[in-house]
């Protein structure tokens, strides 16, 4: 979910509104904001943000103070009155929140019994009606906010406005909040894009922190009102990284803009004539094994870096970060946990769970202030760019680079003069991909397919797990993808002429060699065979189509191919008409477990 408020002592709807639609990307299943000063107005629909924007037309509001949220459901389904903010009886006081509360049912029952009518099937109501009874109790609206969080158990960031006040109140619990600070105005949002246009100066809540913030001023404490030195950080990245640049969606705007990103991961790193790779913001780490821990396409890039790491020599092991959590293997490890966002819960929960046992912990995230990154000892930047897209593309790429770094420098002083060519080209190789790749006639001729089965070996299972991943989310279309070597053990009974199976074949070593077998026996049973391939084996020979990436060692050659199929999940999604940046069921950063 996304969370936006302003305080700026005059019109603030509007900058709420313009905030939400930026944080789309975290939850588009309904949305509603709640303008306050002396009294408070609350619109909220379910769908998607234009009926909240029609019904804001139909009904303007306005308030000097606003708090909005764009939702993806945790407890009841998505209608209106589910919608958030929620308000106490009086329509005093509107709070929007992300996460859980754990003890919802016990404050439910007892605001009950004290007399408070519930309207929605939300958690988050407990919220307004406990604010609402420390106010009839004659707590002032700060004590009455701070009195209220103390008694939530769970996980949860939390904006309110209270009719009367001009001032945002907030809380943080394992759930993102970042301050902005503006021009005679200051913000509050899930993340820095809400508000980028109006300010680049940035204050990130910790958990437990509560902040008041009011036009010119703000104050950060604790929930007991304990006053923290917070430092104000300045954004690295212009508004104009988050808009679609003329393309029509943001995931097509990512997929081309991933020379520029590798160019950046790869900046300062990767040093040619000493034939090293440098990690500046890192100290010496020499980890006798390390576990990735990741969720959904980091997964995916854990599971490529696992490899690497272990082909230098470093045993190494990708784990789902929801499982991870619940029983961390044990042995001394140094646990990398590997996300976009550095907010998603189930990657939080295993470094936590590591940290817990003892392990050292290493962030590789996109999202600088994020809470991985500051709750791991070390931190390494993928420096992607912001990413808006519910499917993630660019940042793909940037981990998968960014491991394949980290690999080369734990494993080695030096690196040979091949790896480091290979890497340096990466981005003029992505740039020939999308120059010429062939995906979207490829796409075209297999719309209306039964399903469609991605396979490879080595490095190329991670990037065909990946491409049924990128396929499945964005055109809703059955898509698997199987370890090559995996496929006659049961999912060959799925193969028929109508499931084209895309097989990604690197270089011409074993891996190679035994995929194109594998491709024999799927085109024996009269699958279509899409084979994305550099032309080093002979897999050419027995596919219907290729996509071809340039010629590349086998580690950049992973990140080529994910390209190609990056682009035919595109084409093949866009020709099919869904909404593309904004998958049905999906959110891009889940901070619930
Ligand atoms: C969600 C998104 C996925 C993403 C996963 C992990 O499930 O829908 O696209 O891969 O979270 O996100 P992270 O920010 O940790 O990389």
């Amino acid at each position: 979910c996304g969370i936006v408020g302003c305080v700026n002592g005059q019109s603030t709807v509007d900058r709420v509104a313009d905030g939400l639609s930026r944080l789309e990307y975290r939850g588009y299943d309904s949305a509603g904001i709640a303008a306050g000063g002396d009294s408070l107005s609350v619109v909220k629909r379910a769908g998607e943000l234009d009926a909240l924007e029609n019904a804001l037309e139909s009904e303007p509001i306005s308030g000097t103070v606003a708090v909005g949220h764009t939702r993806w459901s945790t407890h009841g389904p998505p209608t209106d009155g589910n919608a958030h903010p929620h308000t106490d009886c009086e329509n005093n006081v509107a709070v929007v929140h992300n996460g859980i509360v754990e003890n919802h049912r016990q404050l439910r029952t007892e605001l009950e019994a004290d007399g408070h009518r519930f309207e929605s099937e939300t958690d988050t109501e407990v919220i307004p009606h406990l604010i609402e009874a420390e106010l009839e109790a004659k707590q002032p609206p700060e004590a009455a906010f701070r009195a209220a969080i103390e008694r939530l158990d769970g996980s949860y960031a939390v904006a309110c406005v209270i009719s009367g006040e001009d001032a945002v109140f907030a809380a943080r619990q394992d759930s993102p909040l970042v301050v902005g600070i503006g021009d005679g105005e200051t913000y509050l949002a899930s993340d820095v894009p809400a508000f980028r246009e109006y300010t680049d100066q940035v204050i990130y809540l910790d958990d437990g922190e509560v902040a008041v913030l009011r036009p010119t001023d703000w104050e950060i404490s604790t929930v007991d009102g304990t006053p923290v030195e917070k430092s104000v950080e300045t954004v690295p990245w212009s508004p104009e990284e988050t808009g679609k640049s003329g393309y029509e969606h943001f995931m097509l705007k990512e997929i081309h803009e991933q020379p520029r990103a590798l160019r950046q991961c790869l900046r300062g790193r990767v040093d040619e004539l000493g034939g090293r790779i440098e990690f500046e913001e890192l100290s010496r780490l020499s980890p006798e094994r390390l576990h990735l821990v990741a969720a959904g396409t980091s997964y995916h890039a854990a599971l490529y870096g696992a490899s690497l790491f272990r082909v230098a020599g470093i045993p190494a092991d990708a784990y789902h970060a929801h499982e991870y959590a619940l029983s961390p293997p044990p042995g001394e490890a140094l646990v990398v946990g590997v996300s976009q966002s550095g907010e998603t819960a189930d990657t939080l929960a295993a470094t936590r769970a590591a940290r817990g046992a003892g392990a050292e912990t290493l962030a590789v995230t996109n999202t600088v202030g994020s809470t991985l990154a500051r709750e791991c000892d070390h931190v390494c930047y993928i420096r992607s760019g912001p990413e808006i897209g519910v499917a993630a593309t660019k940042t793909f790429a940037g981990q998968q680079t960014t491991l394949a770094l980290l690999a080369e420098w734990l494993a080695a002083d030096t690196t040979d003069r091949e790896t480091i060519a290979a890497l340096r080209s990466l981005p003029s190789d992505v740039q020939a991909v999308l120059d010429n790749s062939r995906s979207e006639a490829v796409a075209e001729s297999y719309l209306g397919s039964e399903a469609y089965f991605f396979i490879g070996r080595g490095l190329a299972y991670p990037v065909s797990l990946e491409g049924a991943l990128k396929l499945k989310e964005i055109s809703y279309e059955h898509a698997e993808g199987f370890p090559a070597g995996g496929l006659k053990h049961g999912p060959l009974a799925l193969v028929t002429e109508q499931t084209p199976v895309l097989a990604t074949v690197l270089g011409d070593g074993e891996a190679a060699r035994k995929t194109v077998n594998n491709i024999k026996e799927v085109q024996a049973r009269g699958a279509p065979v899409v084979v994305v391939t550099d032309g080093r084996s002979e897999a050419d020979r027995y596919a219907d189509h290729v996509l071809r990436i340039p010629d590349s060692e086998e580690r950049t050659a992973a990140v080529l191919a994910n390209v190609q199929l990056q682009l035919f999940a595109y084409h093949t999604a866009a020709a099919l008409g869904r909404p593309i940046d904004k998958p049905r069921n999906l959110a891009k950063s889940v901070t619930v477990e």
